[in-house]
């Protein structure tokens, strides 16, 4: 399967939370895809945020792109029910998070939302091996989960062309989307390495003019 369209998806988490709704619609009508809603719970990840009831929210106030919700939260089934409900397109997890990971990808499809696994810098590609048919996504941490404004570790460039070789040759429709310190800068080694789907929190939130910097980095997609 060839690459898919290119997607970028801001964080919110570098967002101003005190005006979200505003911020997302902002981020949008510049030419942003997807809403990326990062998930922390204070206990597999150091940091706490957002929860279902913002994602519902967000709904209510008329958002209606696709929210890609990137749980950080142990355990992690009671949620996908939750971030089900409260609107979410794709919900994405860490396999280390679940004891039954198949059982939890499971119930993401049951309650009909699109599924991902998120790998960590040091997780293996070997995690998705008994994954692959019940996959939409895999999310390449290239940062430690937890935090926004953390910089890109390189290694994961070669992680990239890998996992893209190998949904490749397996001819898979699945999205490969990168998360954690992706810029204008850097944005389109990822691309070439083969990503299709672009995380960029502070890298769009910390600039003044987000349409600016979006269309910046959609020409170096091209
Ligand atoms: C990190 C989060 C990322 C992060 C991205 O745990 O999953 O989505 O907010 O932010 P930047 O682009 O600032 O690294
Ligand atoms: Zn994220």
């Amino acid at each position: 399967m060839a690459k898919q369209e290119n997607i970028i998806a801001p964080s919110i988490l570098s967002a101003d939370f005190a005006r979200l709704g505003e911020e997302v619609d902002t981020v949008l009508s510049a030419g942003a895809d997807w809403v990326h809603f990062d998930v922390m719970d204070n206990h597999y990840v150091p940091n706490l945020t957002i929860g279902p009831m913002v994602c519902d929210a967000l709904r209510s106030y008329g958002i209606t792109a696709p929210i890609d919700a990137h749980l950080m939260v142990k355990p992690v089934d009671s949620l996908i029910e939750d971030f089900a409900k409260a609107g979410a397109t794709y919900i994405t997890f860490h396999p280390e998070a679940s004891d039954h990971v198949d059982r939890s990808l499971q119930l993401v499809k049951k309650n009909e939302c699109k599924t991902g696994l998120v790998l960590n810098p040091s997780s293996p590609l070997g995690l998705l091996e008994n994954c692959w048919d019940k996959l939409d996504m895999v999310l390449l941490m290239s940062v430690n989960p937890g935090f926004g404004g953390q910089n890109f570790i390189p290694s994961v460039i070669d992680k990239i062309t890998r996992l893209r070789q190998m949904i490749d040759d397996k001819n898979l429709e699945i999205r490969l989307e990168v998360d954690g310190g992706i810029k204008l800068d850097n944005i389109s080694e990822v691309a070439k390495a083969g990503a299709d789907t672009f995380v960029s929190g502070s890298g769009i939130f910390g600039e003044r003019n987000y349409q600016e910097v979006i269309s910046k980095m959609r020409e170096s997609l091209i």
